[in-house]
């Protein structure tokens, strides 16, 4: 068994991220993680689990009697919600999971409403939280702040668990959980995820739900990932180094329209201005091209799906969105499930939910 009480946190930061994985998992051993920190953390097995437990979550909520069950499993335990970054879906639907599951929650959105405007580190206002909640679910700007609250917290008297909800421009496992929940629903009477062909498009250099979707991909047989972008905001090379280290087959592409075309999926992504070095550096990018819209839907076979991690500016045109395959809404309310059964799993309760007799 590795655990973190046993490793620096030099030497564990310097593990590749499969490395790391085991650091992570609940000490039980039943695979689920502790600390979600990375989509590297999650192969195939557990994620149809994930899945299989979201639907179960889904279905016992819908009656009176399930939805009291759910709230009691989770009712002796409380969770802080810190966003220090502008979160619309990510925050509610983790809010909404935990109020599934009965966790009472507190929250901090704000930096300057908290210690950290008198100065109080990143560092130091978690490890408050830790004092008074038994989950952190944490958005930060900075990348690899989770991982390294992850360890500070399991080598802390107090050593509960962490949620990545983005981190930087670096990560959003749980985005990415929902986009795999997203298509393996979309495909489940169609044949399945196995040897589909997903075309990502946008900014793929700075959004990190691409970074993390990309790598849940390579849990399926033949999977095709096609990179759409213009040349600035192409997909970055470690996400391509993965892919070809799995000898997973990909495309850096260029035209929208021809990608698809041959596409099962099509993940629009919004160009991410806010990492931008010199004010008004994206707006001088021609995106123009790299827009789905009404010529793109009439393009898309029958079964392909439209999906988006939100928001959108105007990559999607509004048009798309009362045809069937537009996703974007239902990836939405995925994502709440999908937490629902990460977190129950987290603290041990996905056996008695999956057995209950709802
Ligand atoms: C994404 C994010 O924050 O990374 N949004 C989300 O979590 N649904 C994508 C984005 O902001 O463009």
């Amino acid at each position: 068994m590795s655990k973190m009480t046993d490793i620096s946190w030099d030497e564990f930061s310097a593990l590749s991220l499969a490395d790391k994985r085991p650091y992570l998992a609940r000490p039980e051993g039943d695979g689920m993680p502790y600390h979600t920190l990375f989509a590297q953390q999650f192969d195939r097995e557990l994620l149809e689990r994930l899945c299989a437990l979201a639907n179960r979550i889904r279905f016992i909520n819908k009656s009176k009697e399930g939805a009291l069950y759910l709230k009691n499993v989770l009712a002796h335990k409380r969770a802080m919600l810190y966003f220090s970054q502008p979160s619309s879906r990510t925050f509610l639907s983790h809010l909404a999971a935990c109020q599934i599951l009965g966790i009472t929650t507190g929250e901090v959105r704000d930096a300057a409403t908290s210690s950290e405007f008198k100065g109080e580190s990143r560092e130091d206002s978690i490890r408050t939280f830790s004092s008074y909640f038994d989950m952190i679910i944490m958005r930060s700007p900075e990348q690899g702040l989770a991982e390294k609250m992850a360890w500070e917290l399991s080598n802390s008297s107090r050593p509960i668990p962490i949620l990545n909800a983005g981190s930087g421009k670096d990560q959003h496992p749980t985005q990415a959980l929902l986009d795999i929940y997203t298509l393996i629903r979309s495909f489940e009477k169609k044949g399945g995820v196995d040897g589909r062909t997903v075309v990502f498009c946008g900014d793929l250099k700075r959004g990190r739900t691409v970074r993390s979707l990309s790598y849940l991909l390579t849990n399926f047989r033949d999977v095709k990932q096609i990179f759409v972008a213009p040349d600035e905001l192409q997909v970055p090379g470690d996400v391509t180094a993965i892919l070809r280290e799995k000898g997973v087959k990909y495309e850096v592409a260029g035209d929208l329209k021809a990608a698809v075309k041959v596409a099962d999926a099509v993940y629009m992504t919004r160009i991410q201005d806010e990492w931008d070095n010199a004010k008004g550096e994206s707006a001088k990018i021609d995106t123009s091209r790299f827009k789905f819209g009404a010529e793109e839907l009439a393009l898309l076979g029958k079964d392909g799906v439209i999906m988006h991690p939100l928001p959108r500016r105007d990559e999607i045109a509004v048009c798309c969105d009362r045809d069937p395959r537009a996703m974007y809404w239902r990836q939405m309310r995925n994502g709440m499930w999908i937490r629902a059964a990460l977190i129950a799993s987290v603290f041990g309760f996905e056996k008695s939910i999956m057995d209950c007799g709802y």
